[in-house]
């Protein structure tokens, strides 16, 4: 292995130029060496080595660069996967490279990410084995050399993680899902999805990121689709009927009030602008849509409270007013008593550790609440959320940490200490659905991909329903009791 290491500083790019014999290899480096022998069936190699990493820049669901990579594995197998890119990020997400060359794409090129991937992380992955997932991210955090991955980048390190794991699943013949998580893997995760957006990711109409609904009560998740999609299409209808607009947000979520003057639609502004509207409004359309709320339907939020976090103080634009940690608290606790919610993300700010130990305290024992921001994935901020008592719960963001060997171990170590996890897509995403199969790879049982529109999201939606339908009777689908954990009110 060490040689085909060494060797591999011979190859340019993409792998395909030779080593020092100058011999002709294919592209899937099925021949190597000087001696040009085959080595595909040889015992000394596995099929899974990696033979050649190839990145390039393509563009995710916001029109913004990202990086995708290819891995090809000696058997000729070939895995692809494409990085995702938050908006409301966490200051301590691992580093997110970007060219930063105002003339192109307003400096978000990631030229020089797939550069890493295609001159530095590439080359130094040849050889090893596929299989070994950690050996491969180990090889790929070391060559950073940084925490952060700030050297090289998150995005060019994810890259190749992702699509590592897919061409060793590809060569061995199996489907993602079971490749992580053998034949233990069967649980359908039950999905948290955004119906009506707010902050960053619908330009500030109401300060809230997200308005989530669980659909809890249903009896598969083929199910909860059903159920979801029947809440969106009330909501939709909720929202057209008071003059307001459908356009949805960067998740797929409605995003009201974003047209229209008051005089003009008759809207009453405030009635969407104000974040306990929105509340109200996606338990009306839980209603009108036949379900009762709480038992077939619960919410969730996504505060995403960060980004409105200023100088020690939550800034409520939508609703022109600001509040202290406590006072946070205290809003997010009066909710909790007054309505059906189950679920609260990013309630206080990624810092803010005196606010999330006082809500774990006031509610952490009936409702999930969950550190994304807080955490972003890696298991020394997690250990630390343990250890204060902040959350119960942790979102795994590949892209946070930047390999899937680091966000597998935050998914154990939350498991093991009594904290859910939520598998999460970002913002910024792609056709890749990997933690579609992360998700049941990995038996994390919840989901948050955004809504049931826009492709993107679709193609992780589409990809559980493909899953649950090979898995057949041997899947699960755990509705409320993937909550039962903790929610002694349900
Ligand atoms: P982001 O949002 O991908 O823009 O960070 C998703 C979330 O906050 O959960
Ligand atoms: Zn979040």
């Amino acid at each position: 292995m060490q040689s085909e290491r060494m060797d591999s500083r011979f190859r340019g790019n993409d792998g395909t130029k030779r080593g020092k014999d100058g011999t002709q290899r294919v592209s899937d480096g099925t021949k190597r060496g000087s001696d040009g022998t085959q080595r595909v069936n040889d015992n000394a190699e596995p099929s899974t080595t990696i033979r050649r990493v190839h990145a390039r820049e393509v563009l995710d669901s916001r029109g913004v660069p990202t990086v995708e990579v290819d891995v090809t594995v000696a058997s000729g197998a070939r895995g692809r996967a494409i990085v995702p890119s938050g908006a409301s990020t966490g200051r301590h997400e691992a580093l997110e490279f970007r060219d930063g060359d105002p003339d192109r794409y307003q400096g978000k090129g990631v030229r020089h990410a797939v550069r890493h991937v295609n001159e530095v992380l590439g080359p130094a992955v040849l050889g090893v084995d596929a299989g070994c997932q950690h050996e491969v991210d180990a090889i790929l955090v070391d060559t950073d050399g940084t925490a952060n991955l700030t050297r090289l980048g998150g995005n060019a390190v994810l890259g190749v993680s992702l699509a590592a794991a897919h061409a060793a699943a590809a060569c061995v013949g199996l489907p993602l899902y079971r490749y992580l998580g053998g034949s233990l893997g069967r649980e359908l995760p039950v999905p948290m999805v955004n119906i009506l957006s707010g902050g960053l990711h619908a330009r500030g109409i109401v300060d809230f990121q997200d308005f989530l609904l669980i659909p809890v009560g249903a009896q598969s998740f083929s199910d909860a689709l059903v159920m979801v999609r029947n809440v969106y299409h009330a909501m939709g209808k909720i929202l057209t009927a008071r003059g307001a607009s459908t356009l949805v947000a960067d998740e797929g979520g409605l995003a009201p009030a974003s047209g229209g003057s008051e005089s003009r639609t008759g809207v009453n502004r405030t009635e969407f602008y104000a974040n306990e509207s929105a509340v109200r409004l996606l338990i009306e359309a839980i209603e009108q849509a036949g379900y009762h709320p709480g038992e077939d339907a619960a919410l969730g939020l996504d505060v995403a409270a960060t980004h409105f976090y200023q100088d020690g103080r939550y800034r409520l634009s939508a609703e022109s007013r600001t509040l202290s940690s406590e006072e946070m608290v205290a809003l997010l606790t009066r909710w909790v008593d007054d309505y059906p919610i189950i679920s609260i993300e990013d309630g206080l700010a990624e810092d803010d550790w005196d606010g999330w130990q006082a809500l774990t305290a006031q509610v952490g024992n009936r409702v999930q609440l969950i550190g994304d921001d807080l955490f972003v994935t890696n298991v020394r901020r997690l250990q630390m959320g343990i250890a204060r008592g902040a959350a119960n719960a942790v979102l795994v963001k590949v892209n946070q940490v930047g390999t899937l060997t680091a966000a597998i171990a935050t998914l154990r170590l939350a498991r093991a200490h009594g904290y859910l996890p939520v598998v999460s897509a970002r913002s910024g995403e792609t056709e890749d659905a990997t933690i579609a199969d992360l998700a049941v790879g990995a038996n994390a049982g919840q989901i948050k991909i955004g809504s049931i529109t826009r492709s993107e999201r679709l193609a992780k939606y589409n990809q559980l329903l493909r899953i649950e339908e090979e898995l057949g009777a041997y899947g699960v689908y755990r509705g409320r009791k993937v909550f039962t954990h903790f929610l002694d009110t349900l």
